[in-house]
């Protein structure tokens, strides 16, 4: 007797192979929800491949049962008759009564138990895990940083200091810190996958985040919900130090800005003035005192501009004062034209904001 294979156990087949193959290209990405690096990434991860692995246990037994169907005789899923099927009236009433029971059994086993001994057990530590990585559960008292997002940046501050920063989230390492959560204008979502899952800010609205890092380092963050044109290039990097040296940052950002040392530098700081840049951006301890973009008061510190779009040197920065528009579109910052001895002395006085 010869059987077909059917395209159904075929289809199977092809799911399982590129399931692997697409589980395999996670496997190139060095960093991210896969290397969790803080306490509430590290139960996300764990809990995340339970679920794989329960899937992935489901998803064979079903398979499996699908070839098997698809390979016995009498069962033809495109409902024809085959020339060498048993002849359904040759069935006595006993064997009809079996087969009647078995497939009830398949059914409430397949249908009912079944998933109600997977899901139960899965809610239950879904319930376990979300208890232990919500804010308000820790007995530490957290370091609270204020983070307010903007379209397409972050803005940064510490409460009980003048620390203001953007995009990027300065913390202690080894220490639970807790990030209160608003937005000036539309919805945004903070994640930074190795440190913890991701939670909106909602207008209106204040919410928390808790996060920390089990060592020293960097880890990249990204706005998660949809939020215009750039959200995309809504990201964010938490840096992670040693608590000593968090707090020796700490104190220098809280610090107003160096007075402009030399001519260039202090030209630059009255193009900074009158070329409007201080319409919209603060420098702590001048007359700049805007408040629709980023603090710019230590803007030299910083790795990235424009919300980890470009590199914080020289080049980029010129780039994104000339044409913000063009290297990143819609977002609200104007061009700025300057002539070279004006853009040269800005230059000198924003790289000397330290
Ligand atoms: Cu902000 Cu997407």
């Amino acid at each position: 007797m010869t059987r077909r294979r059917l395209p159904t156990a075929r289809a199977g087949v092809a799911v399982l192979v590129s399931t692997v193959i697409l589980l395999a290209a996670c496997g190139d990405q060095e960093k991210g929800a896969f290397t969790p690096r803080g306490s509430a990434a590290a139960e996300i991860s764990w809990l995340f491949w339970v679920m794989v692995g329960l899937g992935a246990a489901v998803m064979v037994a079903v398979l499996w049962l699908l070839v098997r169907a698809a390979r016995t005789p009498g069962v033809d899923m495109t409902h024809r008759q085959r020339p060498d099927d048993p002849d359904p009236s040759d069935e006595t009433a006993a064997e009809a009564h079996a087969r009647r029971r078995r497939s009830n059994r398949l059914v409430i086993g397949g249908g009912i138990v079944l998933p109600v001994v997977i899901l139960i057990p899965l809610t239950v530590l879904m319930l376990v895990v979300a208890g232990r990585i919500s804010p308000f559960t820790s007995d530490d008292e957290p370091v609270e940083i204020h983070v307010i997002g903007h379209q397409y940046w972050w803005e940064v501050r510490y409460p009980g200091t003048d620390a203001v920063t953007a995009n990027e989230i300065r913390i202690p390492a080894e220490t639970p810190v807790r990030l209160r959560l608003e937005t000036a204008d539309v919805i945004h979502s903070v994640w930074a996958p190795e440190l913890a899952g991701k939670i909106d800010m909602i207008p209106g609205e204040v919410t928390y985040l808790d996060i920390d890092a089990s060592e020293p380092g960097e880890h990249l963050g990204q706005c998660a919900e949809f939020c215009g044109l750039q959200h995309a290039r809504m990201r964010f990097l938490v840096i992670a130090t040693e608590p000593d040296e968090f707090d020796a940052w700490l104190a220098g950002e809280s610090e107003p800005a160096r007075p402009p040392e030399g001519g260039a530098s202090q030209r630059g700081e009255q193009v900074f003035g009158e070329a409007g840049c201080a319409a919209c951006h603060t420098v702590r301890g001048t007359e700049a005192d805007g408040e629709l973009g980023p603090d710019l008061t230590h803007l030299a510190d910083r790795r990235t501009l424009a919300a980890g779009t470009l590199t914080n040197d020289r080049d980029d920065l010129v780039d994104w004062i000339v044409d913000p528009q063009g290297v990143k579109p819609g977002n609200p910052m104007p061009p700025t034209t300057l002539d070279d001895e004006d853009l040269s002395d800005l230059l000198a006085y924003l790289e000397g904001l330290e």
